[in-house]
């Protein structure tokens, strides 16, 4: 999905260049589009759409030496992601809650010669902290290729546009850049998904972009070389059989940094429970405090299945075939407060995340049923304080 989005967008905005500098092009629809796009607010804006505030109370306080073309230092990018409080009194909300050397290696890797590889198991923030920090480095989360089985060559080197190529032969009018093209003729951070769902063969094609910082094109005699701030940020799932697939030639051209599972229960509901509240302002859905307690449980039955063992360490219990990462309980606790504000009390309540739950923890209906069932039984019923919990579970699982 976010594949499609990136293209189209960049289609768009490739439309709206040529459209912008071609004699033909009407002043006025240009401008009924734009004010368009300024009224209705994006479902989803950028990182540096939606902290723009911040980034530029950062930048205005930030009197540290910024590599080229970065429009912050390296401590400043790491205040951005961990939060903190500036001198005159702006408080940076933290993106990402976990150890603050990783931030500090992350960020550190981007200003030296070697690309960032961010690896871990799903739902650990890779997308979420590679966006941060492009936008923090070079003021736009944008130049993104979406990895996949599928991903062309043209997705990371460059493309044509065929009419120009057929009418006027291969010229740099008729290119198409790829955002990795245009992150190195720009100086910008260039972002790849998913990095080892690429086929190697064009996974491969990286490796002379990051070690010439060059990317050749035969067809015009001519090569385009990355200025100075351009570097990449690639995310990848270490349960794909993962960094296995990538080539020890491309490897080597990689920082790898691995983003851990939230260490406590304590620091996972902070998570969820700060997500939850920027996730939920913008659908308008009520307030997270009251829920807080519910957000707990939900955080709890998922690290208990996923740990194979109960909080207390005294049960053993089979952990089902999903990944019931804190991702998943976001999106959980994020459903179940729409169902509470639409069709409850706006209190977020055991009813309100049961359902969510079930569809997270069955993935395969015949044996993770019974490995939930067995858990519900066998811990959930137990447990002092949880029997509405575990009716509302057992409602929904009949
Ligand atoms: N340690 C964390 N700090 C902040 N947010 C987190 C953390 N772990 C997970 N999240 C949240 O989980 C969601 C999914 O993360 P995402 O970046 O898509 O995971 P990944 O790419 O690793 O599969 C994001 O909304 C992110 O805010
Ligand atoms: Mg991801």
């Amino acid at each position: 999905m976010e594949a499609a989005s990136s293209e189209a967008s960049d289609q768009t905005s490739a439309t709206t260049r040529t459209e912008t500098s071609a004699p033909a092009h009407s002043a006025a629809a240009g401008e009924t589009a734009a004010g368009r796009e300024a009224e209705a607010p994006a479902l989803r804006p950028h990182a540096e759409d939606a902290f723009a505030e911040e980034l530029a109370a950062l930048a205005a306080q930030d009197d540290r030496p910024r590599p080229e073309r970065w429009l912050l230092s390296p401590w400043a990018v790491a205040t951005y992601l961990l939060g903190g409080t500036l001198a005159d009194g702006t408080v940076i909300t933290p993106k990402y809650v976990g150890p603050r050397r990783i931030v500090e290696v992350a960020v550190t890797t981007l200003a030296t010669d070697r690309a960032l590889l961010l690896l871990g198991v799903p739902g650990t923030a890779k997308t979420w902290v590679s966006e941060h920090l492009a936008a923090a480095v070079s003021g736009d989360s944008t130049l993104l290729v979406q990895g996949t089985a599928g991903t062309p060559e043209e997705a990371i080197r460059y493309g044509w546009n065929y009419a120009r190529l057929l009418a006027h032969g291969p010229s740099r009018d008729a290119l198409v850049p790829s955002p990795v093209m245009r992150a190195m003729a720009d100086g910008m951070t260039a972002r790849v998904e998913e990095l080892t769902r690429i086929p190697a063969d064009v996974q491969d094609s990286l490796i002379t972009i990051l070690s010439e910082k060059t990317l050749p094109i035969p067809e015009l005699g001519q090569e385009t070389q990355a200025v100075r701030g351009f570097n990449v940020i690639a995310t990848a799932n270490d349960r794909d059989r993962g960094v296995n697939e990538l080539s020890s030639a491309l490897r080597r051209r990689f920082n790898t940094v691995v983003l851990p599972l939230p260490e406590s229960v304590d620091a996972e509901v902070d998570i969820v429970a700060r997500r939850v509240e920027q996730i939920g302002r913008s659908l308008d859905l009520p307030a997270v405090p009251e829920g807080v307690e519910e957000i707990r449980r939900v955080v709890t039955v998922f690290r208990e299945l996923r740990d194979g063992v109960t909080a207390d360490g005294r049960t053993k219990i089979k952990s089902p075939s999903g990944t019931l990462s804190t991702a998943e309980a976001i999106s959980v606790v994020t459903s179940g407060l729409a169902l509470a504000s639409h069709f409850g009390d706006g209190l977020l309540r055991a009813g309100d995340v049961a359902a969510g739950i079930l569809g997270a923890v069955v993935r395969d209906p015949a044996a993770d049923r019974v490995i939930w069932q067995e858990y519900l039984e066998a811990v959930v019923r137990e447990r002092d304080g949880w029997k509405d919990f575990y009716r509302a579970c057992r409602e929904v699982s009949a």
